[in-house]
């Protein structure tokens, strides 16, 4: 029985069967760290809701303090110094999950049961069923929370938070309806400090995607090629990254000509022209976490002296960004770093993006900016001329230890002649 549930939750969250314990007690350690924060507080942490057909993917708080890789579901924590209501029957954590007919699964595949053995697996207190809705949820936090409790809920402020943003709304709503004595206070920036702090089992699977993502760039090469199409590399990529067991981070950017100057280029339709550039913006995940590199490549195999100019500042840009990081610079310091190479260029009007994100569960992952040892972040500089069909942008995730700054993406290259190197390469196999 321990065997075949054991199987389950490997595959529901996806990870390697002997890192599964770790994971778990990493989950732990996060849910009790939440605990201390809050202090007197509780914490309130909202999963993303299905969509009609697929599941969008959890979001990245829930998904951090359970595993849980399905849809929907809430989480409770009391803090450390909180008082408990008798209704908590003195528990800390409490996960709701939704209970699901057989309907439900022979459309979906096995689901998480609200029931103990789930909550054995997840190493989670007590697993119980959700409220159908937002107001069922209201009501069961009002019998939960004590007197003039603090509920700590993230802003959910995002572009891709807009389904978690509602429920947290209506509960809110239906909760201070029932409860006004209760407050809000914000969890986000909590968890994002820190998720920006990456553990070694994290650090492990970001590796393993950034180390396949610079094979797939490989694997793509013999597509790069006068008369190919955006959409056959990005396929090539695509089905590198899949047949390595992970899934793309996001929807990957191949573009050719004046698309290449398009930084958040989606449509990947078109064919590739001798003479112009094609920028690859791509990134696996493995276990969610996400790899984001680019690399940028002259489609008929040499640069011409035009695009190897803007190449070359786009290039010492780069250069001059990794340079700057370090324990303690902040992300506007190594933008600054790598943005005053291109203005010295005069093509500063044309660097319409910022250097540096956090990358993690979220391939734009949250943090705060200042850095610390643990965090993984990228340095991508860009110059973009649609009136000259060229757009460059190089970009890199690299981690920062106490002991220096790791390029994670370094064994992709992006020195011009090697890129010249190794697509004429490509072509004589
Ligand atoms: N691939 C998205 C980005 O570079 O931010
Ligand atoms: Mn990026
Ligand atoms: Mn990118």
């Amino acid at each position: 029985m321990r065997k075949a549930a054991l199987l389950l939750l490997t595959a529901v969250v996806a990870a390697a069967p002997e890192t599964e314990r770790a994971l778990v007690a990493a989950r732990k350690a996060r849910r009790v760290r939440v605990a201390e924060e809050i202090g007197e507080g509780y914490a309130l942490v909202i999963g993303q809701p299905p969509t009609e057909v697929l599941h969008p993917g959890q979001h990245g708080h829930f998904l951090y303090l359970t595993g849980v890789d399905e849809p929907s579901g809430v989480l409770l924590l009391r803090g450390a110094k909180a008082k408990a209501t008798p209704a908590a029957e003195g528990r800390r954590e409490m996960l709701f999950l939704p209970k699901h007919g057989e309907r439900h699964r022979q459309f979906t595949g096995h689901r998480l049961a609200p029931d103990k053995a789930t909550a054995d697996l997840l190493g989670i207190e007590v697993v119980l069923p959700a409220p159908r809705r937002a107001q069922g949820l209201a009501r069961e936090l009002a019998k939960l929370l004590p007197h003039k409790a603090v509920l700590w809920m993230p802003a959910y402020r995002g572009p891709d938070d807009a389904f978690v943003r509602e429920i947290r709304r209506d509960t809110l709503e239906s909760l201070q309806a029932l409860r006004s004595d209760i407050s809000v206070q914000d969890l986000h920036p909590v968890l994002a400090r820190m998720r920006s702090i990456k553990d070694p089992l994290e650090l492990g699977a970001l590796r393993r995607a950034c180390t396949l993502t610079v094979e797939a760039f490989h694997q793509c090469l013999p597509a790069i090629r006068p008369g190919g199409s955006e959409a056959e590399v990005d396929g090539v990529l695509l089905a590198a990254v899949r047949a390595r067991g992970a899934r793309p981070a996001y929807p990957f950017v191949v573009g050719a000509g004046a698309n290449a100057a398009i930084p958040h280029y989606f449509r990947n339709a078109d064919a590739l022209r001798a003479g112009e550039l094609l920028l690859i913006d791509a990134g696996g995940a493995v276990d969610r976490y996400a790899a984001d590199v680019t690399r940028t490549f002259p489609i008929s195999g040499k640069f011409t002296a035009r695009q190897r100019e803007i190449y070359e500042i786009v290039l010492r840009a780069q250069r001059a960004g990794l340079d700057a990081v370090r324990v303690g610079a902040t992300f506007r310091e190594i933008d600054a770093a790598a943005r005053q190479v291109i203005k010295d260029a005069g093509l500063g009007k044309h660097f319409i993006h910022g250097t540096c994100h956090h990358v993690g569960l979220d391939v734009h992952d949250p943090g705060p900016t200042r850095i610390q040892a643990g965090m993984t972040f990228t340095v991508e500089p860009g110059v973009y001329l649609p009136d000259e069909r060229i757009g460059i942008r190089i970009e890199d995730v690299v981690l920062v230890t106490d002991k220096g700054v790791e390029n994670l993406t370094a064994a992709f290259p992006k020195d011009p002649d090697e890129i010249e190197r190794l697509l004429a390469a490509s072509r004589k196999k």
